[in-house]
């Protein structure tokens, strides 16, 4: 795209006659104040998607694809004809019938409009991840739904596609995965299910793999709390999976354990149904994006599924644990742990209050925005109350007891069933939220939320515009991609002279059920750059060393000039 458009702009930079030379990390004398108490704010998008956003992800394409589930019968998006061609009627057969009804739908962030999408056979409780060309890739559902896999590649005019490969075995509550290898992806998990698969297989003889974990973090009386495992892709290409209150890094390769982590701190269970959120925190080249840091934050209080169940909803967590799970390089450290102690150890901190079914999402400034979900309760219909209207800001580099700050309050309940994600433009669409099993729109405690916001973080207030890079453009000659460990470049225009300049890539997650699966940030090196009198900058940046780092895909790229982020541009990094 626009590659006339990048031609200009480096043509621009070479004719420029004063050239500056900069570190790319430079300090100056004018020192821009990061927003600290940022606040920031929410717009209102559209009073209706039409169709619940469960499940949502951000396409290369600047669309959102959102589903709900199948099976909820009618939804706010009536249908002229079914997706086989029959007509649907104004019979209360037909207005009953959840097949005239979409389920699914493209939103445009640009022209603000939706379009419905072909959904087949049931995604509730679903998981994805966006491939290295850009297809979204869905997996599992309920009933007819359990074992399927279904595509959908982002074009104008494109639809679902079901595949005719089934996975191994029902997957309900299962999570998601993209691996360093081209285009393969684990799912772990789900209801009754304690192994993973790959998608692809790596062989016709490869089917499910058992996975103890899942057995032993099984709690029984709620059917549960080890649903919806988190996962993050550690550097060195192992796969770290948390569940409850355990987790472990696993060599997928060879199918073997090679580290188990101390259990958090705590008796409140952080999977599903208990319901907390996980993120992977930047990985930077300045260590070679050697550190690799996960952080766990709320979830539900230790017997709040069984006090749901008689109407009572207990106060959630209100930690977080932060841990270190790379370093520490031993073959098998759970036979090391018994005679050492385990080195790895979780770090417990304080939200500004209790809260689970939260989503979590990394800002281009590397900071975690805590958002969504609710005080009391746990996942489930009806099984919560008093929503969370105050999102939280952490700062993951400032001092322990230092990092949290409160932002501006919303006056829509996000409750089960909600989702956030990152958009290009720096706001956070924020979306969906059902805690009834069919769309509920009065007469219930909390309805069925069909109303599209974004929260404007205050680091994009026009206020910070002087300080912003403006018209970022990324090139690379030829190609449709940036090769792992390559130089490319990006272009912006500064109005003054640079302060700390950073430069982030951030992989766009499949959101579901509070868990953004594959988000990953990426700090990368800049190896030069220029800034001419104009105030055009042209940087030389390194691409990520390999797919452990940074799987192949379209990244968000964002310039960062003392705390304030840029609008961001898509670089795709892919294998040679
Ligand atoms: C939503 O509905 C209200 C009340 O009808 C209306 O005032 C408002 O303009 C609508 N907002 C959008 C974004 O459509
Ligand atoms: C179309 O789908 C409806 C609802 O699932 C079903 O009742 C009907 O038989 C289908 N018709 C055809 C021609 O496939
Ligand atoms: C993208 O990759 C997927 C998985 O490898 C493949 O099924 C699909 O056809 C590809 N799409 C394009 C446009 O190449
Ligand atoms: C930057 O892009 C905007 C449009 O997005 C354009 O109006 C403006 O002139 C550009 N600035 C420069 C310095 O080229
Ligand atoms: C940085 O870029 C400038 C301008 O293109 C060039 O003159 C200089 O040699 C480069 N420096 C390095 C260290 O590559």
């Amino acid at each position: 795209m626009g590659n006339q458009r990048y031609s200009y702009i480096v043509f621009r930079c070479v004719i420029m006659s004063a050239i500056v030379l900069l570190h790319c990390t430079t300090t100056s004398t004018v020192v821009a104040r990061p927003p600290d108490k940022g606040k920031g704010r929410w717009q209102l998008l559209r009073n209706s998607t039409g169709v619940v956003a469960m499940h949502m992800a951000l396409t290369h394409r600047n669309t959102v694809i959102m589903f709900d589930q199948t099976g909820s019968g009618p939804s706010q998006y009536p249908l002229r004809r079914r997706y086989n061609g029959t007509r649907c009627k104004a019979t209360h057969h037909d207005q009953s019938d959840s097949s005239c009804y979409a389920h699914s739908i493209e939103y445009n962030i640009l022209s603000n409009g939706i379009r419905s999408l072909n959904i087949e056979t049931d995604t509730w409780c679903s998981s994805g991840s966006i491939l290295g060309n850009g297809t979204l890739l869905q997996t599992g559902g309920y009933g007819a739904g359990y074992r399927r896999i279904r595509y959908y590649e982002p074009c104008r005019h494109c639809n679902w596609r079901q595949s005719k490969e089934l996975l191994s075995t029902d997957r309900w509550y299962a999570s998601n995965l993209v691996l360093p290898e081209k285009d393969r992806v684990i799912v772990v998990g789900g209801r009754g299910t304690f192994s993973y698969e790959f998608v692809p297989k790596s062989s016709h003889r490869d089917k499910t793999f058992d996975l103890p974990l899942l057995h032993r973090t099984y709690d029984r009386k709620v059917k549960g709390n080890n649903l919806y495992p988190f996962l993050h892709l550690s550097s060195d290409g192992n796969v770290f999976i948390f569940a409850n209150r355990d987790s472990i890094l696993l060599d997928y390769k060879r199918h073997r354990v090679v580290k188990t982590f101390p259990r958090i701190p705590g008796d409140a269970p952080r999977s599903y149904p208990s319901t907390a959120s996980s993120v992977i925190l930047p990985l930077d080249h300045r260590d070679g994006f050697k550190t690799v840091e996960v952080m766990v934050c709320g979830g539900a209080a230790s017997g709040a599924y069984t006090a749901a169940k008689e109407g009572k909803f207990l106060e959630g967590s209100r930690t977080c644990g932060r841990m270190v799970i790379s370093g520490i390089n031993v073959v098998d450290l759970e036979i090391l742990s018994v005679i050492t102690g385990n080195k790895h150890k979780w770090s417990m901190e304080e939200m500004p209050g209790p809260r689970l079914m939260n989503d979590m999402l990394i800002l281009p400034t590397g900071d975690i925005l805590i958002i969504n979900g609710v005080k009391r309760g746990c996942a489930g219909w009806n099984s919560a109350a008093s929503p969370s209207l105050q999102p939280y800001l952490y700062k993951p580099n400032k001092k322990h007891g230092k990092r949290f700050s409160i932002l501006k309050s919303t006056k829509i309940a996000r409750m089960y069933h909600s989702s956030a994600i990152l958009l290009p433009d720096g706001r956070v669409l924020v979306a969906g939220g059902n805690p009834n099993n069919k769309y509920a729109l009065s007469d219930v405690p909390y309805p069925t939320e069909l109303r599209l916001q974004a929260f404007v973080p205050l680091h994009m207030d026009r206020k910070f515009d002087k300080t912003r890079p403006q018209n970022v453009s990324v090139y690379y000659g030829g190609g449709r991609g940036v090769g792992y460990g390559a130089e490319f470049g990006v272009n912006f225009w500064l109005r003054r002279k640079p302060v700390n300049v950073k430069f982030s890539v951030y992989k766009p997650p499949f959101t579901t059920h509070s868990l953004s699966m594959n988000q990953r940030m990426v700090v990368l090196e800049c190896k030069n750059m220029t800034r001419g009198k104009g105030g055009w900058v042209n940087a030389l940046l390194k691409a990520p060393p390999s797919a452990n780092t940074a799987p192949a895909g379209y990244y968000m790229l964002t310039v960062v000039n003392g705390g304030i982020p840029s609008i961001s541009q898509w670089v795709r990094f892919m294998h040679a």
